[in-house]
């Protein structure tokens, strides 16, 4: 076992970065303004997962992309975050191409929740804020509340101090994915996916 895990940490070691980073774009202020321009997107040659997507969302405003298991919801959530580029078309954030931005700071805008979480083996708490000393405990509590999700947690033992086990198998997973939009809600993010 420990020697297939240390293959696959030499493995992604040695990969080429492939996503370009040459985008330098740091704005001081996000609108929130995303527009995908007749986007195409294959995993694979001419295996096309989006064919031809445009669509608008305005500052402010809510999408809600639904569709068979399957369609490409997923792939249009990587596509935005840059985990893969697209083949033709385009995507814009406030009208600039997501490839001018910096990569880091792209990221760090958008603030992803996805079906599959990561729960540390750690507090509730340091699960929520990754061990950023900057966002207050009080804050924490605040987006807990937001969510819905304070109930539950003031009923574990030790509330925001409980320990939670990896990939969290002590919660429900309906529970992790509660922390993991707090965790995504004391960012503030300018975007929330
Ligand atoms: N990493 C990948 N490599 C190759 N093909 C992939 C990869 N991820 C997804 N696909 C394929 O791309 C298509 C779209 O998948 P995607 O994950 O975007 O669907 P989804 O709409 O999010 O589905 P679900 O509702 O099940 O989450 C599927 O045919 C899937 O098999
Ligand atoms: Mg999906």
């Amino acid at each position: 076992m420990g020697m297939l895990g240390a293959e696959r940490i030499f493995n992604v070691l040695d990969t080429d970065e492939r996503t370009e980073n040459k985008g330098t774009h740091k704005p001081a202020q996000i609108q929130g303004d995303i527009q995908f321009k007749n986007v195409w997107f294959a995993y694979n040659d001419e295996n096309w997962v989006l064919k031809d997507i445009s669509f608008h969302v305005k500052p402010g405003e809510t999408l809600a992309l639904v569709g068979a298991t399957g369609a490409g919801k997923s792939s249009t959530i990587n596509i935005l975050n840059r985990f893969y580029e697209i083949n033709k078309g385009q995507v814009l954030l406030d009208g600039i191409d997501i490839r001018d931005y910096e990569l880091n700071y792209l990221r760090a805008t958008i603030a992803t929740v996805l079906q599959d979480v990561f729960l540390f083996s750690d507090s509730i708490a340091n699960n929520i804020n990754l061990n950023n000393p900057k966002i207050s405990r009080e804050a924490i509590i605040k987006a807990a509340e937001d969510v819905g999700a304070l109930d539950f947690i003031n009923r574990l033992p030790g509330a925001f101090d409980y320990d939670v086990m990896e990939r969290g198998a002590t919660l429900s997973a309906g529970q992790a994915q509660l922390i993991s939009f707090i965790r995504a809600l004391v960012y503030n993010p300018q975007i929330l996916v």
